[in-house]
């Protein structure tokens, strides 16, 4: 979808469909469609009265304008009550006002910037316009064969009522496509089957990317892995017919870099559980235990179409975790590159052992001044904090607090859980320093424990998304499937950082 925005009329915008606002009690019709509604006796305030359209955020109506205006049809979305406009009811109606316009079959679409008048800023309605467009009208299609109907909107042009306000709305509308193009990046990846989706595949991706956007990238194979001392990361790939890859790539900015951070993304491109396998209910939506993976995906794509003054490494320790003749074994211990020996309780707490690498190899080999990681870690985050939200859990408030303030503005549900130190009793093993599985209470304060062991000095920030990375439900602006959730987080964050106004 190309979107672009221009100065103009809405009286005088062409198109197939033109979107506009409504706030939630107020009177009258916004310009175009009051003029419509006088030429047409007044039926369109009538029929909005009949049909319940009370501009609650997201709800939306539409007419046709019956050849009395360039534009063919009007759709008309509610913004909810105009005094407590945020940032997300913007998404989620620019969202709704997409998503309408392309069950009507249109193609070229002109929208008014929502929000004019209040007190968010042009530049950030205008992005939150673009992130709820481009992630609204999200559609993973490529295996369906073509329905002889198809609806995908070619073209959104946002109109700007002045000649200033352009530049504004135009840095928005750049900055907010960036974010949801990464984030629709991330997930095709998690929407593409694990038969598709490989570790070597998830390497060949990080190549693209760093091509394409001059990074530096290196995959490390299994070899290499080996003389490194990745004995966790590589135990969980012991099951697998497919190839580990560890993947580092790095964005450079051209000036000196404000902060070094460490991006780790959670990489098993299935989780059938191992020798302790998953139920077939719970092994279902497995192929999406890679969204951490994917995250880093989209950031690294990202960074550097930013120009962010921040050094960002991206790390992925890619594998799957399959039972077989060859796989790793309840009771097997393992030595992490930091040499800290692990006793595997349960094969299926996979995840943890390809982080405990990951993250040793950022405090050896990069030593960055704070390290990120996102991981589809447990079913207990989902249990304790729902579907829609992530765990956040550290070793430094500082960080946290930071992460947690741009989640906020990125509308991701992010919570704080507590790394009670008295819980590492939990994962304490006779045979080696620690086991990977504690008990089934405070499961993801273990796992966030576990980690911890191996984030070293480093202040370090752990994201639990293993509830929002992938929705059996539509979302207001992310269909069923992979959400790409804490790419928009991050990149907000790193933006932040380098003192860039969102
Ligand atoms: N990938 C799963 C966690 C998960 C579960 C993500 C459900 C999304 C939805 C992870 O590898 C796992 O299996 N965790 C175990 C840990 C346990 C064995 C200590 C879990 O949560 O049951
Ligand atoms: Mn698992
Ligand atoms: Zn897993």
């Amino acid at each position: 979808m190309k979107l672009e925005c221009a100065v103009g009329f809405l009286a005088q915008a062409d198109g197939d469909v033109l979107i506009v606002e409504r706030a939630r009690g107020e009177r009258g019709l916004p310009p175009p469609l009051g003029k419509l509604d006088a030429a047409l006796n007044r039926v369109l305030t009538q029929a909005l009265a009949e049909e319940g359209f009370e501009g609650k955020v997201g709800q939306t109506a539409h007419f046709h304008t019956l050849g009395r205006f360039s534009v063919k049809r009007i759709v008309l979305v509610g913004i909810g009550e105009r005094s407590r406009l945020d940032l997300e009811a913007i998404r989620k109606a620019a969202s709704a006002g997409a998503r309408c316009s392309r069950e009507l079959g249109a193609k070229t679409v002109v929208a008014s910037l929502f929000g004019e008048g209040g007190k968010l800023s042009t530049r950030a309605r205008a992005q939150a316009m673009a992130e709820g467009i481009l992630l609204g009208s999200y559609a993973f299609t490529k295996y369906k064969n073509p329905g002889k109907n198809e609806k995908v909107i070619e073209s959104v042009k946002v109109l700007v009522g002045d000649r200033r306000s352009l530049t504004l709305v135009r840095g928005g509308v750049q900055i907010g496509s960036i974010l949801a193009e990464a984030t629709n990046l991330a997930r095709d990846l998690i929407n593409e089957p694990a038969n598709r989706v490989t570790a070597s595949r998830l390497a060949e991706v990080a190549q693209d990317i760093a091509r394409a956007g001059k990074l530096a990238v290196k995959i490390y194979e299994k070899a290499q892995c080996e003389a490194m001392g990745m004995g966790a990361f590589l135990g969980v790939n012991k099951g697998s017919q497919n190839p580990p890859k560890f993947i580092h790539m790095t964005y450079k900015p051209a000036r000196r870099a404000r902060r070094r951070v460490a991006v780790i993304g959670k990489g098993i491109t299935f989780d059938s559980g191992g020798l302790d396998l998953k139920s077939a209910d719970q092994m279902e939506r497995m192929k999406d235990d890679m969204s951490g993976a994917a995250a880093v995906l989209g950031i690294m794509q990202a960074l550097p179409r930013l120009k962010l003054p921040v050094e960002v490494h991206g790390l992925i320790a890619a594998t799957d975790n399959m039972p077989s003749g060859s796989a790793y074994k309840p009771g097997d211990i393992l030595r992490a590159l930091n040499g800290k020996t692990i006793e595997v309780n349960n094969t299926d707490a996979e995840g943890r052992l390809t982080l405990a690498d990951a993250l040793a190899y950022a405090n050896e080999k990069i030593k960055p001044d704070e390290i990120i990681d996102l991981a589809t870690l447990t079913g207990a985050c989902t249990i304790a904090l729902g579907q829609l939200a992530s765990g956040v859990m550290g070793n430094n408030p500082g960080l946290q607090d930071r992460v947690l303030r741009s989640a906020g503005e990125a509308g991701e549900k992010m919570w704080p859980l507590p790394l009670f130190e008295e819980y590492l009793d939990g994962l304490k093993s006779e045979v080696a320093d620690l086991k990977n599985a504690g008990p089934r209470a405070g499961g993801a304060i273990t796992a966030g424990l576990f980690l911890k062991e191996f984030a070293g000095t480093t202040p370090w920030l752990h994201l639990d998304i293993a509830g929002p990375a992938f929705t059996e439900k539509d979302l207001p602006y992310a269909p069923k499937g992979g959400t790409g959730t804490g790419v928009r987080t991050l990149l907000t964050y790193l933006m932040n950082i380098s003192g860039r106004k969102s």
